[in-house]
C-alpha cells in the first residue's frame, strides 16, 4: 500500500462521542474514504442519521454491528471503544496487516505493571504493548510515522503533558508533586446515560471526582518520566461541569530555578513553534474553551504567581477534537505522510 494512496477507514464504535467525531473531521478529509461503521449495542443495520441526525441525506453508510476483525475493505481502523473492548479487538486487526488507531487507554503503557492498581483485569494481548506507538505527534513524530498500532492519548494527559513537557524537560520546574486541576465538559464520560449527568442532577452543578485516583494520572506521569528522564509526579484532580465539551486545565508548578517567567516562556516559544496545533499565549494573556471549541488546537498561557513565585499553567482543548478524534486523524495525517493538518484545518 502506497503512503500516498487515499486511506480507507472504518470506524469501530461509530455510535459513541469520538466516533461521531471521527466522522465529522474525516467526511471532510480530502485523502480518506470511510467504507465502514460499526457499533456493538444492536442486531441490525441502521442508518448513520438515526444516531447522528446531522448525517440525514449526508452519507449512505449504514451503521452496522461489529464483526470482530471484518475489515470491510479498510486498511485503517480507528477504535472508538471503552478500554477492555479495544484489547480484544486491536490484535484482530493488527494481524491482518491494518493500521489500528486505538483511541482507548489499552497501549498506552509500554510498561503494564504502570497500569496497574489504575485499570480492573488482566491485559489480553500484552505482547502489543510493546509495539504500541504513544500517538502524541509534538512529541513521539518519527516512531509514529512507523507505526501500524498507535495508543492514543487520554484527553486530559494531552494537556498535561503538552503543558508540561518543556518546563520539565528545560529543568524550570520541579518535577515533583505537581498540581493539575482539569475542569471536562461532559462527552468526556461517554454517550452511556449516567444518573450524575441526567439534567436535573447536572444542570447547575459542577464537582470533582476519582480525586487523586483518576486512571489519567499514571499516563501522564508515565509518559512525563518517559520523554524527560525527570522523576514526574502529580497530583491530578478532574473536575465536571455542564458544558458539552472542551477541557480547560489549571497546572500549579514550583520552579526549579530562579528564572524570570519571560524565560521560561521563550523555551516555550521556541520548543513548540513549529507544531501545528499548539498555539502559546502572549504572557499577560489566558486561553478559554471557545477558542478551542471543535478545533484541534491545544491553547496553552504562562503565569507567576506574585506570592509564591510558582508558575501557573492554563491550558484549553476541545476532549473530543485534540484530546481524542483530532489528534487520532493527526496521527493518521503523520503515518500516511500527508500534511499533517489536513482534514483538521481549513486549508
Ligand atoms: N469522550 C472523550 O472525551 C474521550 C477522549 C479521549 C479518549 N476517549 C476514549 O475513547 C473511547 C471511546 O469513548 P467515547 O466517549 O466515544 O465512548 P462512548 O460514547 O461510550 O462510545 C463507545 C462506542 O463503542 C461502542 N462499543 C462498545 N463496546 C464495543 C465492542 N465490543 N465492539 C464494538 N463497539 C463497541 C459503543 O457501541 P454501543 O453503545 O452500541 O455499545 C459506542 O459506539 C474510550 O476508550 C474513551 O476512554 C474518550
Amino acid at each position: 500500500m502506497s503512503n500516498s494512496d487515499v486511506c480507507k477507514v472504518k470506524i469501530v464504535g461509530a455510535t459513541g462521542y469520538t466516533g461521531g467525531e471521527l466522522i465529522r473531521l474525516l467526511l471532510n478529509h480530502p485523502k480518506v474514504k470511510i467504507v465502514s461503521l460499526t457499533a456493538a449495542g444492536f442486531d441490525n443495520p441502521q442508518p448513520a442519521h438515526a444516531f447522528w441526525p446531522w448525517l440525514r441525506q449526508v452519507i449512505d453508510l449504514p451503521i452496522r454491528p461489529e464483526i470482530d476483525g471484518e475489515a470491510d475493505g479498510a486498511d485503517t481502523i480507528f477504535l472508538s471503544v471503552p478500554h477492555g473492548a479495544a484489547m480484544k479487538l486491536a490484535p484482530l486487526y493488527y494481524e491482518k496487516g491494518l493500521r489500528v488507531i486505538d483511541l482507548s487507554a489499552d497501549y498506552r503503557f509500554p510498561d503494564l505493571s504502570e497500569r496497574q492498581g489504575w485499570y480492573e483485569g488482566e491485559h489480553t494481548s500484552p505482547e502489543l504493548c510493546g509495539v504500541a506507538v504513544y500517538g502524541m505527534p509534538e512529541l513521539f513524530r518519527e516512531q509514529i510515522k512507523h507505526a501500524r498500532l498507535i495508543a492514543n492519548p487520554g484527553c486530559y494527559p494531552t494537556a498535561a503533558i503538552l503543558s508540561l513537557y518543556p518546563g520539565i524537560k528545560l529543568g524550570f520546574f520541579e518535577p515533583e508533586r505537581i498540581r493539575v486541576n482539569s475542569v471536562s465538559g461532559v462527552t468526556g464520560a461517554g454517550r452511556n446515560p449516567k444518573l450524575p449527568f441526567h439534567h436535573p442532577e447536572f444542570d447547575q452543578n459542577f464537582f470533582a471526582y476519582r480525586i487523586g485516583k483518576h486512571q489519567h494520572a499514571p499516563e501522564i506521569v508515565s509518559v512525563l518520566r518517559r520523554v524527560t528522564g525527570k522523576p514526574v509526579t502529580v497530583t491530578f484532580v478532574p473536575h465536571v461541569l455542564p458544558l458539552q465539551r472542551g477541557i480547560l486545565s489549571t497546572i500549579y508548578c514550583r520552579k526549579a530555578k530562579d528564572v524570570p517567567l519571560a524565560e521560561i516562556w521563550n523555551a516555550y516559544q521556541e520548543t513548540y513553534a513549529r507544531e501545528p496545533f499548539i498555539r502559546l499565549y502572549p504572557l499577560g494573556e489566558a486561553p478559554a474553551l471557545q477558542a478551542v471549541r471543535e478545533t484541534n488546537f491545544l491553547d496553552i498561557s504562562l503565569h507567576e504567581d506574585a506570592m509564591t513565585g510558582d508558575v501557573v499553567l492554563v491550558s484549553a482543548e476541545d476532549n473530543l477534537t485534540k484530546g481524542a478524534a483530532g489528534q487520532a486523524v493527526q496521527n493518521l495525517n503523520v503515518i500516511m505522510g500527508f500534511p499533517e493538518k489536513m482534514g483538521l484545518l481549513p486549508l
